[in-house]
C-alpha cells in the first residue's frame, strides 16, 4: 500500500567539512527515498547543518571571522555536495533561519510556561579550556577526562527539561513498537540505557561562556544547548507550531498547506536515519521532548512521537576511526572526482550491511566498480544489446515460449519473481528475510535493508551472466534462432527488472540501461512490474560503455614492498610437488605434517554455522568480529583473523566451517568461542571453507 515516506538524515555541524561518514547517511537517506518512490510512495528527503553551538563558535573563532560567515560558507560547501553524489534533498534545513530560531523559542516558552522546564543551582567538575561539566566519576585521576587538564568546582544556575518523567512513557513506546529502533539489537542499548534513573536534561548554557546559541525567551542570559535547538530541525522543517516555509526556493512538502498542515499529514512517517554515535539524543532526548511539547500543547502525546530510527554503523578506516590527527579523513568528493558518483553510492551500499560498521577502502570501491559494476552489469547490458543488434535487427526478440525453456532461464525467472512479490506489513516483520536470503525488494526497503537490494539486483545480473554463459545465444543463433531469441528476451527482461530495482542506487545509469534494453517507457514502480512487460519488436539502442573502469593507485609510502607470488618469501624454498608446465616453479608453502590416530580427529568438535552479524573490530586490521549460529541456544561470538580478506557484508549469510570445541580466548577484550576454518587463496587472502549447498546451522562434520 502506498504511504508517505519522510526520511531525515542528521544535520551536520560546520566545524568541518563533508566526509565519507557524512556522506554514508545521506547516500543512504537517499536510497531510501527514492527506492520508496519505487514502491509508490510520496517521500520528503530533509538534510541540513547544525550551526548553533561551542565547536561552530570555536571553529570559527579559530577563522577569525564571524560565526555566521564562518556558517554560510561551510552550509554552502555542504549543500553542494549533495548534487555531485547524485543526492536530490528535498529541503536543506539551516538551524541558524530565523523561522526555525521562532521554533524554538515557542517551544521554549511553552515548556516553561507549564513548568517542564524549570531552574535548578548546577555543581560540578567544570573544565575551563574545554568549557563542560564532567561527574566525579568521569574525571581522570581528578583531571578533565578529555584534555588531561585541571578541573575546578563550580556552582552555576541552569535550566533544566523534566526529561525524567518520561522514563516509563518512553520504554513502554519503544517495547510495544510505537517507537521502532533498528536494527533491533540498537533497540536493546537504548532499553538498557533506560533501566538507569533518567536525569532531567540541562538545555541551557551561559551565554557568558557560549554566545553562538539562540537564546532562552525567559532569560536572555542564557542560549539553549545546541541538541535541543538541533533536534528540533526535522520538525520545524515540515511547519511544527506552524513555521514558516523554507525561503531557499526548497519544495514544502504540500506548497498549497499550512505550517501546521503540513505537519499533521507528515510527522507520523517520519523515520530518522543516523549514526550509532548519536542514538542516545535521537531515541531518549528526542522523544521525550515531543512528550512534552505534547503535554505543554494540550496534543495527543501518540501523534507526536517519533515514529522510527535507524541508527547505522561507521566507516572505519584501516580498521580505525578516521581523525585529521591521523590523516585518514576521506573526502567524498575525492573518490567520485576519481570514479563517479554512482561507484561511491554502489561501493558504500554493497559494503555496508545496514546498522553494522565496515571498512572504507579506495581499493574496494574501485574493485567493486570494476567487478560488480563494469563487468558484471555493463558488459552483459553490452553483450545483450550487440547481440539483438547483429542478429535481431536491434528490435526485442518475441519469446517462443512464454515459459522458460531452459534451467538458466528458470533461475533467471524463479530469482525475478521473488524480487518483485508484493510484500506485506508481516512479510516485512518477517525475520525469514534477514541474511543471506534473496527478499523480496518492497521487503528489503521497507524494513532498511537497502544492502540487501543492491546484493540481489547483483544477484540477478549474475545469474542473467549464466544464462548468457549455458545458453549461449551467440552459438545457438544461425541454427536455431528460436532458441536464442527466446535466451536474448530472458536477458534482456531481466535486465530491466535489475535496472529498475537498481534505481534508487543507480539514478543514472539505470534509466540509460532500461533505455537500451528497449524498456524506455515501462513503469517505474515496483507495483506494476511483472515478468513479460517487455514488449517484443521494441528497438533497443547500443552505446558507450556504462561503467569505466579505473585503475587503483595506492598511495607511495615508505614501507618495504611484500613479497609476491612470483618473489617467494625466505624460508620457502623447496619444490611444490606438482607443477603445470607452465605456471612458474611453486614454492611448497603447506608441508606435510605427522599423521594422527582418529580419535584425535573425532576429539574436534567441527560444525557448519550460519554468520548473523559481521563487523570490524576497533583499532584491529585483522580481527572481524562474527556471531553465528550453530544450532544452539543462542549465538556465538568468533573473532576471526580474515579482515584483511573479507568485508563484513560479504559474510553475513555466509555459512561456515567452526571448530566449535576451541578453548575459548580473549583477543582486543572480547572473548572468542570457536574458530572459523579458511583456506589461503592468491596472495594470502583467506578463503571460507563452506558445505557444497546450504545445510542447517550446527551440522556436524565428518
Ligand atoms: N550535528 C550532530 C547531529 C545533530 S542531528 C539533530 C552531529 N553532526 S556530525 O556532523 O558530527 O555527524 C553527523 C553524522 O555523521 C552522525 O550520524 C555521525 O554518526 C555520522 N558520522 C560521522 N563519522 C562517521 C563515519 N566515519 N562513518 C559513518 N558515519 C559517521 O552529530
Amino acid at each position: 500500500m502506498p504511504e508517505r515516506f519522510y526520511v531525515t538524515t542528521p544535520i551536520y555541524y560546520v566545524n568541518d567539512k563533508p566526509h565519507i561518514g557524512h556522506a554514508y547517511c545521506t547516500i543512504l537517506a537517499d536510497v531510501a527515498a527514492r527506492a520508496h518512490r519505487l514502491l509508490g510512495d510520496q517521500t520528503y528527503l530533509l538534510t541540513g547543518t547544525d550551526e548553533h553551538g561551542q565547536k561552530v563558535q570555536e571553529a570559527a573563532a579559530r577563522r577569525g571571522i564571524d560565526p555566521q560567515a564562518h556558517c554560510d560558507e561551510l552550509h554552502a560547501a555542504f549543500k553542494a555536495v549533495w548534487p555531485r553524489l547524485l543526492c536530490e534533498p528535498d529541503q536543506f534545513i539551516r538551524t541558524t533561519e530565523p523561522r526555525h530560531k521562532a521554533v524554538v523559542q515557542r517551544a521554549l516558552q511553552r515548556l516553561h510556561d507549564r513548568g517542564l522546564v524549570v531552574p535548578r543551582e548546577f555543581e560540578g567538575w567544570y573544565c575551563v579550556p574545554d568549557e563542560r561539566f564532567w561527574t566525579e566519576k568521569e574525571l581522570q585521576d581528578g583531571n578533565c577526562p578529555s584534555c588531561g587538564r585541571q578541573v575546578v568546582r563550580l556552582k552555576e544556575k541552569n535550566w533544566f527539561f523534566k526529561m525524567g518523567q518520561y522514563q516509563s512513557v518512553l520504554r513502554d513506546a519503544i517495547t510495544s513498537g510505537a517507537i521502532a529502533i533498528h536494527p533491533a539489537h540498537r533497540a536493546n542499548e537504548v532499553l538498557g540505557f533506560l533501566d538507569k534513573p533518567l536525569q532531567d536534561l540541562c538545555i541551557s548554557r551561559p551565554s557568558s561562556r557560549l554566545s553562538w546559541g539562540i537564546a532562552l525567551p525567559f532569560d536572555p542570559d542564557y542560549v539553549t544547548y545546541v541538541w535541543f535547538d538541533a533536534l528540533l530541525n526535522y520538525a520545524t522543517a515540515i511547519g511544527f507550531l506552524d513555521a514558516e516555509p523554507p525561503t531557499d526556493g526548497s519544495r514544502w512538502p504540500d506548497p498549497a498547506a499550512t505550517g501546521a498542515e503540513n505537519y499533521a499529514a507528515w510527522w507520523p512517517h517520519v523515520a530518522h536515519f543516523l549514526g550509532k554515535d548519536i542514538l542516545t539524543t535521537h531515541a531518549v532526548y528526542w522523544p521525550t521532548m515531543l512528550m512534552g511539547l505534547a503535554e505543554a500543547f494540550d496534543r495527543p502525546r501518540e501523534a507526536w512521537l517519533p515514529r522510527t530510527f535507524l541508527a547505522t554503523g561507521w566507516f572505519l578506516v584501516d580498521s580505525t576511526k578516521m581523525s585529521k590527527s591521523l590523516g585518514n579523513v576521506v573526502s567524498p568528493l575525492d573518490i567520485t572526482d576519481r570514479y563517479g558518483p554512482e561507484a561511491l553510492r554502489w561501493f558504500v551500499l554493497r559494503e555496508m550491511v545496514v546498522g553494522q560498521d565496515a571498512n572504507f577502502s579506495e581499493e574496494a570501491v574501485v574493485r567493486r566498480n570494476n567487478v560488480e559494476l563494469a563487468n558484471d552489469l555493463g558488459n552483459l547490458v553490452q553483450r545483450t544489446v550487440a547481440l539483438v543488434e547483429k542478429w535481431f535487427d536491434g528490435k526485442v526478440p518475441s519469446p517462443a515460449s512464454p515459459d522458460p525453456t531452459t534451467a538458466s532461464q528458470a533461475a533467471v525467472r524463479e530469482l525475478a519473481e521473488v524480487l518483485l512479490r508484493p510484500a506485506t506489513a508481516a512479510d516485512v516483520a518477517d525475520p525469514v528475510w534477514t541474511g543471506d536470503r534473496p527478499a523480496p525488494a518492497a521487503v528489503s526497503i521497507r524494513s532498511f535493508r537497502l544492502h540487501r537490494l543492491a546484493a540481489d539486483g547483483l544477484a540477478l545480473v549474475g545469474r542473467l551472466n549464466e544464462l548468457i554463459q549455458h545458453d549461449a545465444p551467440f552459438r545457438t543463433v544461425r541454427d536455431n534462432p528460436a532458441a536464442a531469441g527466446q535466451t536474448l528476451y530472458c536477458a534482456l527482461e531481466g535486465l530491466r527488472i535489475a535496472a529498475t530495482l537498481l534505481q534508487p542506487l543507480l539514478p543514472s545509469s539505470a534509466p540509460e540501461i532500461l533505455r537500451r534494453v528497449g524498456a524506455g517507457g515501462s513503469p517505474v514502480q515496483l507495483a506494476g512490474l511483472q515478468w513479460g512487460q517487455l514488449s517484443p519488436g521494441a528497438a533497443v539502442a547500443s552505446g558507450a560503455p556504462l561503467f569505466a573502469k579505473h585503475e587503483y593507485v595506492a598511495p607511495v609510502t615508505a614501507a618495504p614492498a611484500a613479497p609476491t607470488a612470483t618473489q617467494p618469501s625466505e624460508g620457502a624454498a623447496a619444490p611444490s610437488r606438482v607443477q603445470s608446465e607452465t605456471s612458474p616453479p611453486r614454492p611448497d608453502a603447506n608441508p606435510a605434517r605427522p599423521d594422527v590416530p582418529i580419535d584425535q580427529f573425532a576429539a574436534l568438535d567441527l560444525r557448519v554455522g550460519s554468520v548473523l552479524v559481521a563487523e570490524a573490530v576497533p583499532k584491529s586490521s585483522k580481527l572481524l568480529r562474527l556471531e553465528i549460529d550453530l544450532g544452539e541456544a543462542a549465538p556465538r561470538q568468533i573473532l576471526s583473523g580474515i579482515a584483511e580478506s573479507f568485508a563484513p557484508a560479504e559474510l553475513v549469510g555466509q555459512q561456515v566451517l567452526v571448530l566449535a570445541n576451541l578453548a575459548p580466548r580473549k583477543m582486543m577484550g572480547l572473548q572468542s568461542h570457536g574458530m572459523v576454518l579458511v583456506s589461503e587463496g592468491d596472495q594470502g587472502r583467506r578463503v571460507l571453507v563452506q558445505p557444497a549447498r546450504p545445510v542447517a546451522a550446527g551440522a556436524g562434520v565428518r
